[in-house]
C-alpha cells in the first residue's frame, strides 16, 4: 500500500500527461481508447436532481438530461468548417452577417431537437464533462450548470430583486474531438491538449452557450413571452445547499469561434453575444422563441491601446456605444434592449460584470486556475447613491493593464504556474473539480498543484455591500476578501 502511495506521488499528474502523449498517435491516447459505446457513459450527467420517484410521478413521460459525450476520435476535415468562417466578421459594414450566419448554424437542427444535442439530425454537438461537481452541480431537467448572481438593476431599471445564472454550453465536431483528448483517458485528463503552440482548440471550432435567469419579466421586462425551461435550482444564489424547481429563462446566448483569420488581432478568439427580447415575440411557438435573441456584438481582442476609464452603471438606460473602439462591434439597433456591456464599451453580455469583457476575462483560463477571472481593480471605485459601481479608481494598475492585453490562443496567462486552456473556462472548471474529487480520493496532492493559489472560478461579481467594503479597505487589504469569496454573499 505505501510502495502504491509512493509511486503515485513520484508519477506526477503531468508526467502521465506527457507519456500519454508521446506514446500514442493523435487522438489515440491513453488506455481506454475502448469503443464508442463504452465512452458514451463514463461522466455522470447531472449532479443535483429531484428524488427519482417524485420525477416519474410529477413529469410523467419526460426525459431527464444526458450529456453529449460521445467525442469524436478524430479531428473533422476542413471540409465540415461552416461556411460563416468565409465572412469577413472584422468588417464593420458585416459583422452582423457573419454573427447571424453564427447563430444559424448553432440553431441548424437544434430548434427540432429542442436542444437536445443527442437527438440534432444535422451537426454533432457535445458538452462539457464534470460540471456535474461541487455546489454548482448541473441540474437534471436540462443539464443547467449554476454561475452567477445578478445584481439588482444590471439587467433593467424595474428590476428590484437580485437573480442567478444558470447555463449550459455546447461543442461542436472540431471543438469535440479536444474534448475527447483531454478526457480521454477518464481518468487521467491530459491538461496539456488545449496548452499552445501544439496543443488548442483548432480553426473551426464553435462553442455556444445559452444562459437563463430565475427572474421574469416582472424585473425584467423585456423577457416576457419567454423561452423558459424547467430547472432544479437553489432558491437564491447565496443558498448552496437548498434546491427547488423553478421556471429559469433564457437571457442570453454567448459564442465563441476559433477563426484562424482572428490570429492577426494577437487572439485568434472570435466571442459573440445575443440577449432575449420577448417584444419581439410576434406569435412564436416557444421552440421558436430562441430566435428573439438579438445580436449585443463581436469582440475579437482588448483595444489594449484604449485606456479611457469609463463604465455605463446599472440601472441602464441606453447603450453606450464607443466607436472608437477597433476590436469590439456593439449593435446600434432599437431592437436590442438597453446593455451595460464592460469596461470602456468592450462587449460584455447582460448577465456578466460591467467592469470585465468577454475576451479579457475568458484569456485567463488556465489549469490550475491561478489567474482571477476578474481582478480586484474591478471591485474598486466610486459607488453611485444606489449602491452601484460608477467609476473605478484603480485601472493604472498593472493587474489591469494586463487584463486588457492582448493573448494569443494558447497561451497561459501565468506560464510560469500554469497551463494554457485556451480560452475556455468550463475546461479550466472541469479540470478543477476533477481535481477537487480526486485528492480527497486519494486523500493527497501533487506537489505541482502547489505551483500558485488557485482562484475559484467564478463570472459573477462581488455583491454591492462588498464593493463598498473593498473600497474602505484599500488594496492592501482586498486580497483577503476577494476573489475566493467573490459572489458567495
Ligand atoms: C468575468 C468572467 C467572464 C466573462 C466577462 C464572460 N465569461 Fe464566458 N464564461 C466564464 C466562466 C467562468 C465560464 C465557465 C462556466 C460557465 O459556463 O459559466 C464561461 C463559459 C463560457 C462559454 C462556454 C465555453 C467555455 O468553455 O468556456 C462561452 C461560449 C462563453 N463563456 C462566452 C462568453 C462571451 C461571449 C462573453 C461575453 C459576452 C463571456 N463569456 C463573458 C466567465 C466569463
Amino acid at each position: 500500500m505505501n510502495k502504491h502511495r509512493m509511486l503515485w506521488i513520484v508519477v506526477s499528474i503531468f508526467m502521465i500527461a506527457i507519456i500519454a502523449r508521446c506514446s500514442a498517435p493523435d487522438g489515440q491516447q491513453g488506455e481506454h481508447t475502448g469503443s464508442t459505446e463504452e465512452n458514451k457513459n463514463t461522466f455522470p450527467d447531472f449532479g443535483a436532481m429531484i428524488p427519482i420517484n417524485q420525477f416519474i410521478k410529477q413529469y410523467p413521460g419526460q426525459k431527464v438530461f444526458k450529456l453529449s459525450q460521445d467525442y469524436p476520435k478524430t479531428l473533422a476535415g476542413e471540409d465540415k468548417i461552416p461556411d460563416f468562417f468565409k465572412i469577413p466578421f472584422d468588417d464593420k459594414s458585416r459583422w452582423k452577417e457573419w454573427l447571424m450566419a453564427a447563430r444559424d448554424y448553432c440553431f441548424d437542427g437544434m430548434i427540432e431537437a429542442n436542444f437536445v444535442a443527442q437527438d440534432n439530425k444535422k451537426h454533432n454537438w457535445y458538452h462539457m464533462p464534470w460540471l456535474h461537481y461541487g455546489p454548482l452541480a448541473s441540474e437534471g431537467f436540462n443539464g443547467l450548470a449554476k454561475e452567477a448572481p445578478i445584481n439588482p438593476y444590471q439587467l433593467s431599471p424595474q428590476q428590484k430583486h437580485p437573480g442567478q445564472v444558470y447555463a449550459l454550453g455546447f461543442y461542436n465536431d472540431f471543438a469535440g474531438h479536444i474534448l475527447y483528448k483531454m478526457w480521454d483517458t477518464a481518468n487521467d485528463p491530459d491538461p496539456f491538449v488545449t496548452q499552445g503552440p501544439k496543443g488548442g482548440f483548432p480553426e473551426g471550432t464553435v462553442i455556444f452557450k445559452l444562459l437563463y435567469t430565475d427572474l421574469d419579466s416582472t424585473d425584467v421586462p423585456y423577457l416576457k413571452d419567454s423561452y423558459e425551461r424547467n430547472a432544479y435550482i437553489t432558491p437564491t444564489f447565496a443558498d448552496s445547499v437548498n434546491r427547488v424547481v423553478k421556471k429559469v429563462h433564457l437571457i442570453q446566448m454567448d459564442i465563441m469561434v476559433r477563426d484562424k483569420r482572428a490570429e492577426k488581432y494577437g487572439t485568434g478568439w472570435i466571442f459573440g453575444n445575443f440577449c432575449y427580447n420577448g417584444n419581439l415575440n410576434n406569435g412564436k411557438t416557444m421552440r421558436e422563441r430562441v430566435k428573439n435573441l438579438v445580436p449585443v456584438g463581436i469582440q475579437f481582442g482588448n483595444d489594449p491601446q484604449y485606456k479611457t476609464n469609463w463604465i455605463n452603471p446599472y440601472p441602464v438606460i441606453k447603450t453606450m456605444i464607443n466607436d472608437t473602439l477597433k476590436e469590439t462591434f456593439i449593435n446600434a439597433s432599437a431592437d436590442l434592449p438597453p446593455q451595460h456591456l464592460g469596461w470602456g464599451g468592450r462587449l460584455d453580455g447582460p448577465v456578466d460584470l460591467n467592469t470585465a469583457s468577454c475576451m479579457s476575462c475568458h484569456q485567463t483560463a488556465e489549469f490550475p486556475q491561478v489567474a482571477a477571472l476578474v481582478p480586484d481593480e474591478a471591485f474598486i471605485g466610486d459607488t453611485l447613491a444606489n449602491g452601484a459601481m460608477g467609476h473605478l479608481t484603480q485601472t493604472n494598475d498593472p493587474a489591469w493593464i494586463k487584463y486588457y492585453q492582448n493573448f494569443r490562443c494558447g497561451t497561459a496567462y501565468n506560464p510560469k504556474q500554469a497551463l494554457s486552456n485556451d480560452f475556455s473556462l468550463q475546461t479550466s472548471l472541469a479540470l478543477g473539480y476533477y481535481w477537487d474529487w480526486k485528492n480527497k480520493n486519494i486523500g493527497g496532492y501533487y506537489a505541482n498543484q502547489f505551483s500558485g493559489v488557485e482562484h475559484v472560478v467564478r463570472r459573477g461579481g462581488v455583491p454591492f455591500k462588498r464593493a463598498r467594503i473593498l473600497k474602505k479597505a484599500g488594496p492592501r487589504q482586498k486580497a483577503n476578501v476577494l476573489p475566493e469569496n467573490q459572489g458567495n454573499f
